[in-house]
């Protein structure tokens, strides 16, 4: 009997693309920013050359204004849409490939940081031109982030678009995508609901939004001064926020190994800006962290994974920490497996249903990390177990229903088997 580690490192390499990992054949058939990033941690756990290769891959798609696009179109594909024909963004870096035109979490420092501690166990030495590399492009990505998400210097950096969440069809922007026409240029051509059941799926008025935006921003020829100024869909994002800023302690850490204290002013600049701004985000009547409708000026009070993200950047005051435990343990009171992205006892709960609900690996990865980091242990411990015995029971599918613990979504997913990896190391 094959074991399951052994089936997880063939899933990275049934995925790979030749120094980059796709999440999944068919349904996502090129490189994805966040997913690329965590996959490169999963690599790390057995093969350190092709890990930082992963991330190595995913740069070559840097803007020349620094921001990480989300999708990386090394090859072509019909099997995806929008494709670049749609996003039209070849202006924008300075040689190929093609890429989307926004962007999606900045894991990637975290990443970075994994890979090179790994290097500093196993005494790689020979790998400091290349953590060099990496670093540079992901202090250009910050500073990019800080500059088109943050120009008012709140401390909290806005999504234009709801894929740059990475979880697309969160309630959380259900009021704020109301005020998104529907309309379209494009003809929507949707290629998702062939590989997946529809009703696991956002909608299709959320694609008819989704492409609305995308042509908003094209038509700003992708500049953000441009966008920031015409977007109908602004939301400062705590889940976005605290992963900026965990990346940026990752940074500074990665700064002071490889003595850069050039970098390091600017490092710590840029992590007390978005610690603070993040500490102001905390909503007691939600037990968690709440985002900004920059546009409505309303707080987004809708419970969804996102009010957990920030444990991995804060160090949380006592009653914070009960208040979060508790409502975690609330969440997946009943459930088969945890963490919900939406708790079960919301109206906009679907547990099949993409973001409104399914459990996400990754996530509970994160939100584990971020107990651990404030001393819950115990509970970071059982959900990195349920976790395991999850993708041992259901496979690597892209997303689990917690009521009943099976696997959805696409199969064979990438990031599912990095998960694995790193929390059964
Ligand atoms: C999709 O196409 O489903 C993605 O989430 C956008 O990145």
């Amino acid at each position: 009997m094959i074991n399951v580690t052994d089936a997880a490192r063939t899933i990275l390499a049934r995925n790979d693309r030749g120094g980059y990992t796709v999440p999944t054949d068919g349904l996502y058939p090129f490189q994805w920013n966040w997913d690329s990033a965590f996959v490169s941690m999963g690599f790390a756990t057995f093969d350190i050359d092709r890990a930082y290769q992963e991330l190595e891959r995913f740069i070559q798609g840097q803007w020349n204004n620094g921001m990480f696009p989300h999708i990386i179109f090394h090859v072509p594909s019909d099997s995806y849409f929008p494709g670049p024909d749609v996003w039209q963004t070849d202006q924008c870096h300075s040689k190929k490939p093609l890429t989307s035109g926004i962007t999606q979490p900045p894991v990637f420092g975290m990443a970075l940081r994994f890979l090179y501690e790994t290097v500093l166990a196993t005494g790689r030495h020979d790998m400091l031109a290349r953590t060099h590399t990496l670093f540079n492009a992901a202090l250009r990505s910050h500073r990019w982030w800080l500059e088109a998400r943050d120009p008012d210097k709140r401390g909290l950096v806005a999504i234009l678009h709801p894929w740059e969440s990475g979880s697309d069809n969160s309630p959380a922007w259900d009021e704020a995508l109301v005020r998104v026409p529907t309309t379209t240029k494009t003809e929507i051509c949707r290629q998702d609901t062939k590989h997946v059941n529809a009703t696991m799926r956002p909608r299709n008025i959320d694609y008819q939004r989704f492409i609305h935006l995308v042509e908003v921003y094209r038509e700003c020829q992708w500049d953000p001064i441009k966008q920031w100024s015409h977007a109908p869909f602004k939301i400062a994002d705590v889940q976005m926020t605290a992963i900026l800023a965990r990346a940026t302690a990752d940074l500074i850490w990665m700064a002071s190994q490889l003595n850069l204290s050039d970098a390091l002013g600017e490092l710590f600049t840029m992590h007390q800006l978005l610690i603070n701004g993040l500490n102001s985000r905390w909503n007691q009547h939600i037990r968690g962290f709440v985002s900004l409708d920059l546009i409505s000026g309303k707080d987004i009070e809708k419970p969804t994974q996102t009010c957990f993200i920030p444990l991995i950047a804060l160090e949380l005051d006592s009653y914070q920490r009960k208040f979060i435990q508790e409502e975690i343990e609330r969440w997946c009171q009943g459930m088969v497996i945890g963490i919900p992205t939406t708790a079960p006892f919301s109206p906009d709960f679907e547990s099949k249903r993409y973001w409104r609900g399914p459990v996400w690996a990754v996530i509970n990865w994160l939100i584990a990390d971020g107990l651990r980091k404030n001393q819950l242990k115990e509970l970071a411990t059982i959900i990195e177990g349920n976790t395991i015995s999850v993708i041992e029971r259901a496979g690597f599918c892209e997303y689990f229903d917690p009521i009943t613990g099976e696997g959805l979504g696409g199969n064979t997913f990438s990031w599912t088997a990095a998960a694995y990896l790193v929390l059964r190391r």
